[in-house]
């Protein structure tokens, strides 16, 4: 088996992290006797500056070749923000339909969490996000721009066809072996009525008709960021849209234990899947060997697991594990080790040494 593999390492820390996970990727390519190719692209901040191109379309199109994308990080202090984020991520995520936001919220042993009382039996779910419509369609428009008068309107678009596939996957992932039968819709059904109206038809009639087995169940968003915290347990795996699952995957981004080790993949299924670490690129912490790569090191994790090397992925997990009970935080700056020591420590443990 060999994989093709697009590598975009983009601005500040990206490219340091990147090159953990590729360090992790390589010994987990050994242990389980696949080979891969990887394709280097220069995409982020410098780039733009030099050239004013952010992901040109000859670029997607060459994208859309290979079997998965590993993106470091996206965002360079002398780029006006929302270029690089547009241009780029949004334009990937839009351009290669990669219409599912997949971000596991997984509470690892050793990893603190701001949420009390609660351990790594409690947080552990998954958040399907919808990644190709709803807010971020960007339809709308001004009305007497610039006056008094002036009207901002931006619509959120739900296509039947665009909720149903996201909706299918979601049921399809609650039956996987490593979850536990149980989908939730999290939404507004309470006010925002057309959009959420089409959501919740859709979730009960694919429920019933072909998920007979998924136990069923709905939270307004508001509720949902209560629970969060309140009672995390109760979530196995999560769908909703665009805009509301922006939202709650920053918050359990945190409740897992920080933007360090946060990992989320943007999914085409079948087709091809581009997966990054969440965290952004700390500019500030460029080239000083600091920052935590176990976003990354997740990422790659992801990854895995969407080329169907799941028993690799475990032994990342494992590796990622073994990682943090050495390290004395997960921060970046205080990890008690430098950023190539916690990839050198998830690697040698994933080639069983
Ligand atoms: C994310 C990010 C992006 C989003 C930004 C950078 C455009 O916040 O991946 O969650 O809003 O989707
Ligand atoms: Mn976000």
């Amino acid at each position: 088996m060999n994989f093709d593999i697009a590598v975009m390492p983009g601005d500040g820390t990206g490219p340091e992290v990147v090159a953990e996970g590729l360090k992790v990727l390589k010994a987990a390519a050994s242990r389980a006797g696949f080979t891969y190719d990887l394709t280097q692209y220069d995409f982020g901040g410098d780039r733009y500056l030099r050239t004013g191109e952010t992901l040109p379309d000859s670029a997607i199109d060459e994208l859309r070749g290979h079997d998965a994308i590993f993106l470091g990080a996206i965002g360079h202090p002398s780029v006006k923000p929302g270029i690089l984020e547009q241009g780029i991520l949004l334009n990937a995520r839009f351009a290669l339909d990669l219409y599912i936001n997949l971000r596991p919220v997984k509470l690892l042993p050793g990893v603190e969490t701001p949420v009390k009382d609660k351990g790594p039996a409690d947080i552990d779910f998954v958040v399907v996000r919808e990644n190709t419509e709803g807010l971020y369609a960007s339809t709308g428009g001004f009305l007497k721009k610039g006056t008094p008068d002036e009207i901002a309107v931006q619509e959120s678009v739900n296509t039947r066809k665009g909720v149903e596939r996201c909706l299918r996957y979601a049921f399809n992932h609650a039956c996987r072996s490593d979850r536990h039968g149980k989908l939730t819709l999290v939404g507004k059904t309470n006010v925002l009525t057309f959009a959420w109206d089409l959501w919740w038809r859709a979730f009960n009639e694919i429920g019933d008709e072909d998920y007979p087995n998924i136990i069923r169940d709905y939270a307004h968003v508001d509720a949902t960021c209560m629970w969060f915290v309140k009672n995390p347990e109760w979530f196995d795996v999560i769908v909703t849209d665009n805009m509301f699952g922006d939202i709650i995957t920053d918050l359990g981004a945190m409740i897992q234990g920080g933007m360090g080790v946060a990992a989320g993949g943007n999914i085409h299924p079948g087709k091809i899947g581009m997966f990054e670490p969440i965290g952004g690129s700390a500019p500030k912490y460029t080239g000083q060997n600091i920052i935590n790569p176990l976003a990354a090191i997740g990422a790659v994790q992801m990854m895995l697991d969407y080329l169907g090397q799941s028993e690799a992925a475990s032994w990342v997990e494992a590796g990622i594990v073994h990682a943090i009970s050495k390290m004395s935080s997960q921060s970046a700056g205080h990890m008690g080790m430098g950023t190539s020591q916690v990839g050198d420590l998830v690697a040698d443990h994933v080639a069983g040494s």
